[in-house]
């Protein structure tokens, strides 16, 4: 029997709902695969721990993930804790630590649900976005002098590595081959940002070479929102800065249907560190504790971490059921426009699972 060491961080606000929705489904699910268990520990890491102790996490916090196979992620940001606190304290903690440098957004159209765009279907709308995360706008470089003066002056500096634009490059060229249409679009900003940027460029081309059989293109970051808005059937794989990326994962999100479904895995490809899944709706105060937070997004998130993990069949079927369950409108949450609450969507998928997993075992003797 394969065991797995997760880590769960529900963090804040419905990090906390949607994390104990995801896991009463994971364990349903390796229950009724039979092939694999999980080891589950729990840390109560996030903003209450910041406000009640000084620190959102344990000092040795990110040390004591290294010996995880995956994290679970929640939410983190409350609307007492100043937003920059609370990343940096955290999520971006986390990531940076321990080298998840690929941030991977897909993006497509589930059953049952409609995109805002007339005409998109699960066919023309079905995209995966590559996020660099661990450099560029995020990097953390900058800082602030003569405070509250009429002189005071920040800085905010974007940083480019050729490491790190080679690896996220390299990550991206690779997964848009795995995919069946080859097709990977690489953003930039190099008109404007004529250092950094221009390097990006420069090492796409260089990175491309080594993937003949992938089609690639360069779009503007700009542009790029009004392709994704007026042509999304010419899109399949994208790569584009941590800040690009976060950006247009927000319309690629919105335009799939809800951000309450949208999923994220940081990634550490060489697999020295764990990687960490999480859904990419955020903490959410204004509907905490009404139990009608989507659990789509953790379940779908899941479904990346189970895939990550290599276990294919499990990823396979959570994933049907979370198509099974969106397609039925009487269970959607108030973000699709339903009134579904989170427990009765939980519930259905792990119906779903126990037929589906049932149906598979049966088919397999
Ligand atoms: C995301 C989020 C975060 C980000 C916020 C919470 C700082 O928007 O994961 O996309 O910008 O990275
Ligand atoms: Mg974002």
């Amino acid at each position: 029997m394969r065991t797995y060491k997760i880590a769960a961080i529900p963090g804040d606000g419905i990090g906390k709902e949607v994390i104990a929705a995801g896991l009463e489904a994971l364990a349903v699910l390796a229950e009724s695969n039979g092939e694999f268990e999980l080891s589950i520990e729990h840390f109560d890491w996030g903003s209450d721990r910041y406000i009640s102790q000084g620190a959102f996490m344990s000092e040795d916090g990110a040390k004591r993930l290294e010996s995880f196979d995956a994290i679970l992620f929640g939410a983190v940001g409350a609307p007492d804790v100043p937003d920059h606190l609370s990343l940096w304290g955290l999520r971006l903690a986390i990531c940076q630590t321990l080298d998840q440098y690929a941030n991977v957004r897909p993006a497509r159209i589930l059953p049952g649900i409609s995109s805002p765009l007339r005409d998109a279907t699960a066919q023309n709308l079905d995209w995966v976005i590559v996020r660099e995360n661990t450099e560029g706008e995020y990097a953390g470089q900058g800082g602030r002098s003569h405070r509250g003066l009429p002189e005071e002056v920040a800085t905010e500096v974007s940083l480019f590595t050729r490491n790190g634009v080679e690896r996220i490059m390299r990550f991206a060229f690779k997964l848009a081959q795995l995919r069946p249409r080859k097709l990977l679009t690489v953003v930039t900003k190099s008109n404007a940002q004529r250092h950094g940027m221009v390097m990006w460029d420069e090492i796409a081309a260089q990175i491309a070479e080594d993937y003949p059989d992938v089609m690639w293109d360069k779009m503007l970051v700009d542009a790029m929102t009004v392709r994704m808005t007026m042509q999304p059937e010419t899109i399949d794989t994208v790569v584009a800065t941590n800040l690009h990326a976060d950006i247009l994962s927000d319309l690629a999100a919105a335009l799939a249907g809800s951000i309450g479904i949208a999923p994220t895995a940081n990634i550490n490809p060489e697999r020295t560190y764990p990687s960490m899944f999480e859904p990419i709706h955020g903490s959410a105060f204004d509907i905490t504790g009404k139990g009608v937070a989507n659990p789509i997004g953790t379940f779908w998130s899941l479904v990346m971490m189970l895939e990550h993990l290599g276990e294919t069949a499990a990823a396979a079927s959570l994933m049907q059921a979370i198509e099974q369950v969106t397609a039925e409108p009487s269970l959607h949450t108030p973000d699709l426009g339903g009134s579904a609450t989170t427990s009765s969507v939980t519930n259905a998928v792990v119906d779903a699972i126990r037929s589906l997993v049932a149906q598979s075992q049966l088919s397999g003797v």
